[in-house]
């Protein structure tokens, strides 16, 4: 949780604090978050560009144009940001910002930008106090922007007063407590019904037929809608994974049917169900009361067909948010959207088997979110970033719902 998985991007501007910001580029990281460095001409006096790119393993910015001319896109990095901490922020960069001074890449990097910005101001106390910095200041909040308070102590003049940047474990813990916070909110109350994971269907006592889904993306579903605020009823099939969360209750099942009881037990009282389960579409028409011996040359097992489940919650939808996986190898999309349509769904999430990296017991995915009137087709990425895309998605369609 935190800043963990988050990526930050972290403008520095020409002030003596500059070199602490190196600790806190060495603690974002250290904390599993992702950090982009981008510097004012001004704040090169102050720290080293091969530190920060050492710390931050990768290259730091503080021009428009690379060595061979290259651009550093301003509004790529923006648009990549969770969130932009400018630290330390001089009264002159405050003073840009607010008024939309672009004369370097800093400034055009934040004008760009769509994510939270914080702000950690550092300068002389005399600066600090003076009306033109506090208007600035004031601005700042009003366009939403969060200001991390300068701190008392000596200053770099000698003299004693408010002006410190923050410290960086300060920086740190408010980007922490912001993602935490962003996070309680998004699906505060809902209650989110997943199933997840393959089914076992009997042929005798120690058989049965199934399937290589790990329940991984399921599992990364439950975890992602848990850490939004949900109350998370996750019912899985056969699977080595486990999650430790007081707001995902787990119901382990083992075939078709029993998912299907458990799922239409609860489906009633859910906002959103997502059916990420690769249920067997087929089971053994009858078990085997004993295991059956190879006495024969050839045998023949007879199936017939299980029920849909996420049809069934199709069929009994009322108010729930539905959503769907399709895996196909052929006429992918068309397939999925008459699957949206036969099942009822809001949107489902289509995922290519021709796709490198994606699919079972893979740890990435790589999908295509289908509604009745968008395609939107997403990177190759973990199952937990997808599980955050396909939340992403469930949460805009709630609110124009
Ligand atoms: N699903 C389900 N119950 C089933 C079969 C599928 O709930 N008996 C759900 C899966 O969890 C998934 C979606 O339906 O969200 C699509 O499953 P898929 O197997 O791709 O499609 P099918 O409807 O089974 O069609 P087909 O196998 O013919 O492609």
């Amino acid at each position: 949780m935190g800043i963990s998985g988050k990526k930050i991007l972290v403008l520095i501007s020409g002030g003596i604090a500059a070199y602490k910001i190196n600790y806190l580029i060495r603690n974002i990281i250290k904390q599993g978050g992702e950090t982009q460095v981008i510097l004012t001409p001004d704040a090169e006096q102050f720290v080293s560009k091969l530190t920060l790119a050492t710390l931050s393993k990768k290259p730091v910015f503080s021009d428009f144009y690379g060595p061979n001319g290259e651009w550093n896109s301003h509004v790529e990095m923006a648009l990549w940001a969770d969130a932009i901490v400018v630290a330390p922020c001089t009264a002159n960069t405050l003073a840009k910002m607010v008024n939309g001074i672009c004369d370097n890449l800093v400034i055009a990097t934040y004008l760009s930008a769509k994510c939270p910005v914080f702000i950690a101001p550092a300068m002389d106390l005399d600066m600090y106090q003076h009306p033109s910095t506090k208007l600035n200041i004031q601005k700042a909040k009003e366009y939403g922007h969060h200001i991390i308070p300068a701190e008392n102590g000596e200053l770099a003049s000698g003299l004693i007063g408010q002006g410190r940047m923050a410290e960086p474990e300060n920086i740190l813990n408010t980007l922490n407590n912001h993602f935490d916070t962003a996070y309680k909110k998004s699906l505060d109350n809902k209650k989110v019904l997943i199933t997840a994971g393959p089914t076992y269907e009997a042929i005798d006592p120690v058989r049965f037929i199934g399937n290589h889904s790990s329940g991984k993306m399921g599992f990364a579903l439950a975890e992602e809608s848990a850490k939004r605020g949900a109350k998370v009823l996750l019912i899985t099939g056969p699977t080595t994974l486990d999650i430790q969360n007081p707001n995902v209750k787990i119901i382990r099942i083992t075939s078709a049917k029993e998912m299907l009881n458990k799922v239409m037990e609860h489906f009633q009282n859910m906002d959103i169900a997502i059916a990420s389960a690769a249920v067997a579409d087929y089971a053994p028409k009858e078990v085997a009361e004993e295991k059956i011996k190879k006495n024969d040359d050839s045998l023949i097992l007879e199936l017939v067909k299980n029920p849909d489940i996420l049809k069934t919650m199709g069929e009994n939808k009322t108010k729930q948010l539905l959503v769907g996986f399709a895996l196909e190898t052929q006429n992918e999309e068309e397939n999925a959207k008459l699957k949206l349509a036969k099942k009822n769904l809001d949107f489902i999430v289509l995922n290519s088997l021709r796709d490198n990296g994606a699919g079972f017991k893979k740890d990435t995915n790589k999908i295509k979110i289908i509604s009745k009137t968008t395609v939107t087709e997403y990177n190759l990425k973990s199952k937990n970033e997808v599980a955050k895309d396909i939340l992403d998605a469930v949460e805009n369609m709630l609110h124009t719902k």
